[in-house]
Order: C-alpha cells, then sequence, then structure tokens
C-alpha cells in the first residue's frame, strides 16, 4: 500500500473529484471539499497526474458532515456523502456550468430542475459474490468490499433485505459472480425473470432483468411525464412517426402511446427488443425493430419522422450517428446521462443548424456524480 501523502484541496472538478496539487501535479481526489488541507492515498498514478483518497482531514471545511456510509471512499460508487445534498446539487449545476452549450442555459434559468430523494432511490444494483461476500468492487481494483451491515444507502432497506436473504437462503448457486439485481414493487428479480412495471396512464409494461430501465424509481415518472409533454406540445399533429434510437424496451414512448401511428427502433440488446415487440403488440402500436449496433453499423433512415428520441450510454451519438443526422430536419430528443458528451453532440448538431427549445435535468443518481440531463432540439 502506497505512503499517505498531504495536499491543499482547490476546485470540484467533473467526475465528483476535488482537483489538488501534490509536487506540481494535479491530483484527483475522493472526499475532499475545497479549502481543506486532507491527508490522501494514492489510488493511481502516471506521469501527468493520479487519482487519490482522502483518509484524514487536517484542516476542514465547515460544510462537511460525516458520511451515511460505513464504506464511503471506499467503493467508489458515491461521490458526495460527505456534504449536504443542497450542496451536492449546487456543485452539480455549477459543473454543467462548464459545459459550453449549456452554461448560458443554466446562468439564465432556462431550465428545469427535478432532485430526488437522495437515500433509497434506486430500484436497481449490481452486486458481485466473492469468497461467499457480497460486495461492490473498490476504486481501480478487481477487490471486493464488503457491504456493511446496513447495505449500500442508495438502495431501500427492504431492497437491501431481499438480497441478503437470497445469500442467507444459499440461492446464489444460481447466480453468476456478478449479478444485476431489480427491485420492483417490493418484490427481487435478477437473469431472466420478468416483470412489471407501472407505467403513466395506468398502462404497463413488461420487460425482463436482462433489460435496460432507468434507475431513479422516484423520478422516473417525471423524465417521462417531461418528456411526452415537450414532445407533445412541440407538434401540431393527431398522430406522429417516431424513431428511437438505443431503444431500450422504448419505455420513452410508452408515456404518449395513444399519440404514436408508427414507431422505429434501433437497439443492441436481444432481450430489449424482444420485450419492446411484446408491449408494442400489446397496446398495437404499428413498428419496426431492427437490432444494430450504433457505434459500428451505418443506419438508414428516413427522413419523415416527427420525433427522434435519442437515450444513448454514457459515449453518446458516436460518430456515425451524428454523421446521419446531420441532413436530417426532424426535432431531436435527447436524454444523456453524461453531460460531457451531450455538450460535444450539441456542438456538432448546432454546426447542421439544431438549437436546444428544451432543456431538463433531473438527478437520477444522488450522492454519485452522475446526473440525466434532456434537451429538445430542433432546426
Ligand atoms: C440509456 S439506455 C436507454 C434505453 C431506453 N431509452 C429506456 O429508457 O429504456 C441505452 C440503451 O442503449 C443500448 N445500447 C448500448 N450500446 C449500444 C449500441 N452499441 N448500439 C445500440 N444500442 C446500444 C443499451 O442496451 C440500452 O438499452
Amino acid at each position: 500500500m502506497k505512503m499517505d501523502y498531504l495536499a491543499n484541496a482547490v476546485k470540484w472538478v467533473q467526475n465528483g473529484y476535488v482537483i489538488s496539487y501534490y509536487r506540481n501535479k494535479p491530483f484527483f481526489l475522493l472526499g475532499a471539499i475545497p479549502g481543506e488541507w486532507v491527508e490522501f492515498q494514492i489510488l493511481k498514478e502516471n506521469k501527468n497526474h493520479g487519482f487519490g483518497v482522502v483518509k484524514n482531514i487536517i484542516e476542514k471545511n465547515p460544510i462537511r458532515i460525516k458520511s451515511d456510509c460505513q464504506i464511503f471512499g471506499e467503493c467508489g460508487g458515491c461521490f458526495y456523502r460527505h456534504i449536504e445534498y443542497s450542496e451536492e446539487i449546487k456543485i452539480k449545476l455549477n459543473l454543467l456550468c462548464e459545459l459550453s452549450e449549456i452554461k448560458d442555459l443554466i446562468l439564465r434559468g432556462r431550465y428545469d430542475l427535478y432532485v430526488s430523494p437522495y437515500v433509497s432511490y434506486r430500484n436497481q444494483v449490481k452486486v458481485h459474490f466473492f469468497k461467499n461476500q457480497i460486495g461492490f468492487y473498490k476504486m481501480f481494483s478487481n477487490t471486493l468490499i464488503h457491504l456493511p451491515d446496513e447495505g449500500c444507502r442508495n438502495l431501500s432497506i427492504e431492497f437491501n433485505k431481499a438480497i441478503q436473504n437470497l445469500y442467507l437462503n444459499n440461492k446464489f448457486k444460481s447466480i453468476t459472480k456478478e449479478e444485476k439485481f431489480y427491485f420492483i414493487k417490493n418484490q427481487l428479480y435478477y437473469g431472466e425473470q420478468t416483470f412489471i412495471f407501472d407505467i403513466p396512464k395506468n398502462k404497463t409494461w413488461q420487460l425482463s432483468a436482462k433489460c435496460f430501465l432507468q434507475t431513479n424509481r422516484f423520478l422516473i415518472y417525471e423524465w417521462l411525464d417531461w418528456i411526452s409533454r415537450k414532445i407533445q406540445n412541440f407538434t401540431q399533429k393527431k398522430k406522429i412517426k417516431i424513431l428511437e434510437l438505443f431503444s431500450g424496451t422504448m419505455l420513452i414512448s410508452s408515456s404518449f402511446l395513444e399519440k404514436i401511428e408508427y414507431i422505429e427502433g434501433y437497439e443492441l440488446n436481444t432481450d430489449s427488443i424482444q420485450y419492446a415487440k411484446i408491449n408494442l403488440e400489446k397496446y398495437k402500436i404499428k413498428h419496426q425493430l431492427i437490432k444494430k449496433d450504433l457505434y459500428k453499423d451505418k443506419i438508414f433512415f428516413k427522413d419523415h419522422f416527427d420525433f427522434i428520441i435519442i437515450n444513448p450510454p454514457r459515449k453518446g451519438f458516436g460518430n456515425l450517428l451524428l454523421q446521419n443526422l446531420k441532413d436530417k430536419n426532424s426535432p431531436i430528443l435527447y436524454s444523456s446521462c453524461n453531460p460531457i458528451t451531450f455538450n460535444r453532440d450539441v456542438i456538432f448538431l448546432k454546426k447542421y443548424g439544431y438549437k436546444i427549445f428544451d432543456f431538463a435535468i433531473f438527478d437520477f443518481f444522488p450522492r454519485t456524480y452522475h446526473l440525466e440531463i434532456v434537451a429538445l432540439l430542433a432546426k
């Protein structure tokens, strides 16, 4: 194990870290607050910069609070458990102001902000099993950190208990080393197991635990409602044609099914495509679902859609898709879990005439550095 070093924490930067300088080299620290003198342990270092975690505070910033999780700073999932949630929101907004296409929207107050209860909010978790223990991987390593007795603070008490019980009942034999669990309506699901998710307007959506579902059980409905309202307000038409890219089970479009004349979806995950089909058939929506790797496969779609909905992974659109969108005219609804790649994609789209008409921030991931942002772009 490396020694502890002393540093002055300077400024919050992207991805939850506080930058500090040690021997004239920037170090990105987890668990520091600007203005503090801290001792830290180096986790990773190269010629130009390093990463570390705070081990001891020599001079404390008064906004520091005691973390409510014993493994904060070890598991690397959370970055803001040592400050109040209201401070975390301020930091997240300030960091958005570092991004050219978002700064002005924030400074002029042209955004909707949705915050979340900051504990027990996750409807899913990926845990690892190792030598009869449950836990998460330590930052920058594949060493396991055991979950404390009370479990992960981002899951409800019942969710934590359900995972523990599965373990105590010795059912882990059927589970792989790493497993994603969903906890929906007080019931645990994993692997091929299917569940029914309630969607707006008293409808239901069927998924398996292998499909993607947004994480925050409190904000998911407000997010769907925002998107559905913005899309419907933007078009005068009674019925619309939708293209969804990185479409998952098409949960986004599920929030305005009655408005859809035809929907086309592109997605890589076979399970998601299968369940999208089941749901669209149930509600008699004319559709076409196509399996494609949108980062590798060229796709050809017509310019006749009333809306293009794009909700990509953290990487953003990818070059192939950006080239494809250059000569399109349809409005775009872009929901992103990575403001940095969102900003890069919007810079590109702007060159071809798109601009942002509406913008919202959904803090789907309290205590972590992640954030969901949504924009309606049109020419
Ligand atoms: C953020 S999720 C959005 C899903 C959907 N909008 C929803 O809310 O259920 C991103 C989706 O992109 C899919 N995906 C990941 N990599 C992909 C790729 N290379 N090509 C196509 N789809 C991909 C994932 O399977 C996932 O369903």
